[in-house]
């Protein structure tokens, strides 16, 4: 099981998307204001297309938000409810979850039930105080790059309107 601990890093941290270069995220061209709130979001990938995808995106130099971080999972049914929950609740704004198409699924199944997950997980998180559009799972296969890249800035912009996690536990 991944250890979410392990790649979570203050806004501060060094780790990039694959593919992209530290010089990649500056300067801003995805319409941000500098002095605006820059969501951390934390994106589980799936090794066998979705990670691919984001490593195509890199090589084909497509500007991404600076405060994304990637988690490669052999899988999107890997992803456990309880990882999304801590990232959420250690700090991360937004979660992703990209995996193979249905039907593509490398093991088959797994990202059917990660489909089932994810439908359960956006009923849990108003319980637990988190909006349950901080989570969301998208199917990205390895040759798209250029939906890598939109589905993450679809993902900054909706978590940009939200704020924070957790500004409002006080
Ligand atoms: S191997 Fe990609 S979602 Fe299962």
């Amino acid at each position: 099981m991944p250890q979410v601990t392990d790649r979570i890093g203050g806004r501060g941290d060094k780790k990039r998307l694959p593919g992209h270069k530290e010089e990649d995220a500056r300067p801003r061209t995805d319409g941000a204001r500098a002095d605006e709130f820059q969501p951390k979001i934390l994106i589980f990938a799936c090794n066998w297309c979705s990670y691919a995808g984001a490593d195509l995106a890199g090589v084909s130099r497509v500007q991404m938000p600076p405060d994304c971080q990637v988690v490669r999972v052999m899988c999107s049914g890997r992803v456990e409810p309880e990882l999304v929950i801590s990232a959420l609740c250690r700090g991360m704004d937004g979660v992703l979850v990209l995996g193979c198409h249905p039907g593509e699924c490398h093991y088959t199944q797994g990202n059917y039930y990660a489909r089932r997950r994810a439908l359960l997980l956006k009923e849990l998180l108003p319980y637990v105080g988190i909006e349950p559009e901080r989570f969301q799972l998208k199917w990205v296969s390895a040759s798209e790059g250029g939906k890598f890249a939109e589905v993450v800035q679809e993902m900054v912009e909706g978590v940009r309107r939200l704020g924070p996690v957790g500004a409002e536990w006080g």
